[in-house]
């Protein structure tokens, strides 16, 4: 055997042994910041030593400062796990090393990337013709299909935004929905369409966007026009009436862009495409597959019904560059990196793996789980529902039996359950109130996790 072989073997050992504990470890780290600093940092050896120490050094080191998001019991944020063929595809890709950018420098991720889009436009159910693109995740998906909507409404008023920039260009309407997900202001910024310059449209009770109001706001323009809206809230899961928006939009021939990092998913699911009915009549999407797709981070997708905007926004050309003549993909025309990981791998793996029925039953798995929570956590008294759990988010609020601050409250049960370790999850303030964010996106989740962990926190709201 060797060398190389002693070190994969023995780091295959510790992947295992850190997969074999993963639903059984407490959740959250168990240092603190000082310990994983000491334990880490120091000065830069002047000399090198064994890569098998290194690699001993670097599992013992990290282990206390690991959170078990890729397990069962991790519902912070909205945190897919890794399928087993995605994980196990992924090894693969940063064994092969493949510099994905062209095709002539990474053939088969440049196929891979190609058969998977195919897939994931026929699952997500989204015209067959768009182009796909595989980014780092779900925001930099919403910057590329920005940036193709951005190209698209200037070129129609014929200006070429790539080469002349903004300085002087027709004014661009933005519209947004007042619950768009932070990411898509950090796109507009990035864009030079700004944060602030945006037209918000009032939202309801469930964060989605209110059409009447948005028809309102585009009453009287007439220039060039992106509309981006939700499918699934980050906090309640709720999608704007995608349907009606695009009716809308359509009317003031604008570009309709939907971030769907993990709500689009709802329409691989039979029983639940019905939420982002009228999706496919927008222009572009961002959604992730490191979410609900259990994908290892990173891997985010964009698709845009406009192949050449999309391509006329991304695309870059140098003299060294063997690009093709559009007979293979290239696979960095629709991204905005150069150099970049084969990322078509851990989705071709994860679509395959599953197959069509896989995604579906994962999709509707998390959904009944997320109904399961509720089901448990709202028998208890002062326990409080703030959405209507249409998908696999739970908005949770604690109201003191006593009486008293339901705020402070409610977060002193997030910060228990934090410490318990059971479980993890996260908080926000959500219309002026604060409240439990429960997010069920793991293949692994099982309805003995769910009871364990709204036991962990029924505990924590008792104690
Ligand atoms: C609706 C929505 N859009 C965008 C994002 C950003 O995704 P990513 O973290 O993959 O960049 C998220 C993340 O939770 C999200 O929920």
């Amino acid at each position: 055997m060797t060398a190389d072989a002693d070190l994969l073997q023995r780091t295959t050992e510790l992947a295992l042994e850190f997969l074999e504990g993963l639903p059984h470890r407490r959740v959250g780290p168990t240092v603190p910041l000082e310990e994983l600093r000491a334990a880490l940092g120091g000065p830069l050896p002047e000399q090198g030593e064994d890569p098998l120490a290194t690699v001993e050094r670097l599992a013992r080191a990290a282990d206390p400062g690991l959170v078990g998001m890729a397990g069962p019991r991790y519902f912070g944020f909205v945190i897919g796990g890794h399928l087993p063929a995605a994980l196990a595809a992924d090894w693969l890709t940063s064994t092969w090393d493949q510099n994905a950018t062209l095709y002539v420098s990474a053939p088969s991720n440049s196929v891979a990337e190609e058969a998977a889009s195919g897939w994931l436009l026929e699952i997500l159910q989204l015209p067959r013709a768009a182009s796909v693109g595989f980014t780092t995740g779900c925001m930099m998906a919403n910057f590329t299909a920005l940036a193709a909507a951005r190209h698209a409404v200037l070129a129609r008023r014929g200006w070429d935004v790539e080469t002349r920039g903004l300085y002087g260009a027709p004014e661009i309407d933005v519209v947004i929905g007042d619950e768009a997900h932070v990411t898509i202001h950090a796109a507009l910024q990035m864009l030079g369409l700004g944060r602030d310059r945006v037209k918000r449209v009032p939202t309801d009770g469930q964060g989605r966007m209110e059409t009447a109001a948005l028809r309102e706001v585009l009453k009287d323009r007439h220039g060039p026009l992106i509309v981006c809206a939700q499918a699934g809230n980050v906090n309640t899961g709720a999608f704007d009436p995608l349907d009606e928006i695009a009716t809308a939009v359509r009317e003031h021939a604008g570009w309709l862009h939907v971030d769907g990092a993990f709500g689009l998913w709802a329409n691989a699911s039979p029983a639940l495409a019905h939420l982002a009915r009228g999706a496919e009549k927008a222009d572009s999407w961002a959604t992730d597959g490191h979410k609900w797709l259990n994908v290892p981070y990173d891997s985010g997708i964009v698709i845009v019904n406009d192949p050449a905007a999309h391509r006329a926004a991304m695309t870059i050309a140098a003299p060294y560059l063997v690009q093709t003549e559009g007979r293979e993909r290239d696979p960095f025309d629709y991204v905005p990196e150069f150099s970049r990981r084969a990322r078509g791998f851990t989705v071709w793996a994860a679509l395959r793996s599953l197959g069509r029925a896989g995604i579906a039953d994962l999709v509707g798995r998390c959904c009944a789980l997320a109904r399961r929570f509720v089901e448990i956590l709202r028998q208890e008294p002062g326990v409080e529902i703030l959405n209507d759990v249409v998908l696999n988010q739970v908005l949770v609020r604690f109201h003191p039996l006593g009486g008293g601050d339901a705020d402070a409250f409610t977060r002193q049960v997030i910060t228990r359950v934090q410490e318990d370790g059971t479980c993890w999850l996260g908080g926000t303030t959500w219309h002026g109130v604060a409240a439990m964010r429960i997010s069920v996106s793991n293949w692994s989740t099982t309805a003995a996790d769910v009871e364990e962990s709204a036991g962990a926190i029924l505990r924590a709201a008792r104690a």
